[in-house]
């Protein structure tokens, strides 16, 4: 199974090292034996169609800072879409930054990957916020297996376990938390802290950004509920359809009130009757999904079976690279199928 892995950050190199300590049961589990043909970061990038040694990889990147120094005085000048274009590959991983306005990076490279028949798994949610459903129309045009399942909830397969094991049923509406870094600055605030104080303590401990908007202004999550309700409830929609309000104006008092009464002030991304809201909401303590820290929970409401709930950590390099490797097993799962259909 040939890959091109494209953005070597915190998930890229999560991957790689999850890649070398799994080689082994990838081949005895699932016969798997994963190469990495071409990799690439905003500095270089590294090819070799017999397979990158993954060790070097990630040494490189840590000592100079690109893998483009893979090999010694000799740089590649190939770019992300001309990798995609040339280098033969069942799997383009795409794991560039994500931007929510107009979804590049990532989303050349994912719409290249699949006009050129490659499989495509992304935890990158700019493209999907912008352009689900014509990504999804593209990839079936093309026959190719597109998997996203770490872009909402991390590690924690919220998607699939709507998707798959919720079928027979019906999503009637579904809610959550779909952003660790707001829910770790809510809980610090019931501990008395102010917004700017918990936001702090949030950057210092790594998990806001110098810059925040993403996280505090419910962007990410808005992104998230996007992904959910394209995907989960067939609707056809982007960030815009989104009612979206974050978490910068909740005071320490309110949250205080809250607690008071048992509650905790949330910031909740909601699908309810067709309609997106992401605002901060009072949520009972007893309630399932009023989890802690950094945390991520949905509850689905279904028609028959009741509510059902999923809680698990939200983000993080290997958590998410254990999504991108669950989604490289089950496209290589699929290939056999198929090749067993004929
Ligand atoms: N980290 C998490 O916990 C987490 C969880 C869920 C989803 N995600 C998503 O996963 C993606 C990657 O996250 P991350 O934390 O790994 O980010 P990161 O550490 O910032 O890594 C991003 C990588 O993309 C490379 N890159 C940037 N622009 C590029 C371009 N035009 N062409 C090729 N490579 C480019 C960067 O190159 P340089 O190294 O040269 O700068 C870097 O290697 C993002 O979309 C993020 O939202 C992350």
């Amino acid at each position: 199974m040939r890959i091109i892995l494209i953005g070597y950050g915190i998930v890229g190199q999560s991957f790689t090292k999850l890649l070398l300590s799994k080689l082994v049961d990838l081949y005895n589990l699932y016969g798997m034996k994963p190469r990495i043909v071409a990799c690439v970061d905003n500095k270089g990038s590294a090819i070799d169609t017999s397979g990158l040694d993954i060790q070097r990889l990630l040494e490189i990147k840590k000592n100079k800072g690109t893998v483009g120094e893979y090999y010694r005085n000799k740089s590649s000048q190939l770019d992300p879409l001309q990798i995609i274009e040339n280098i033969d590959a069942e799997i383009v991983i795409e794991l560039t930054p994500t931007n929510l306005k107009d979804g590049e990076p990532g989303l050349s490279h994912i719409t290249s990957a699949m006009k050129y028949s490659k499989n495509v798994i992304t935890v990158n949610k700019g493209p999907l916020s912008v352009a689900f459903p014509s990504l999804i129309e593209l990839a079936n045009y093309n026959g190719i297996m597109f998997k996203f399942s770490g872009t909402v909830g991390g590690g924690t397969p919220i998607l699939e376990f709507a998707k798959r094991c919720l079928k027979g049923d019906r999503i009637v509406s579904f809610k959550g938390i779909l952003n660790g870094t707001t829910n770790f600055i809510l809980s610090k605030m019931e501990e008395g802290l102010t917004f700017k104080e918990a936001l702090k303590d949030a950057q210092v401990k790594g998990y806001a950004e110098t810059v925040p908007s993403l996280d505090i202004d419910g962007f990410d999550a808005a992104a998230k509920l996007v992904i959910m309700a394209n995907w989960l409830m067939g609707m056809k929609v982007a960030l815009e359809d989104v009612n979206r309000i974050g978490i910068t104006q909740v005071k320490t008092q309110e949250v205080s009130k809250a607690l008071k009464k048992g509650n905790a002030i949330k910031l909740i991304a909601s699908c309810e009757n067709k309609k997106l809201v992401v605002k901060p909401m009072e949520v009972s303590k007893l309630d399932p999904i009023c989890v802690n820290g950094t945390l991520n929970s949905v509850t689905f409401s279904l028609e028959y079976a009741g509510n059902q709930t999923i809680i698990g950590r939200g983000a993080g390099g290997i958590e998410t690279a254990s999504a991108v490797l669950r989604d490289m097993i089950e496209i290589r799962e699929n290939i056999i199928n198929e090749k067993n259909w004929f």
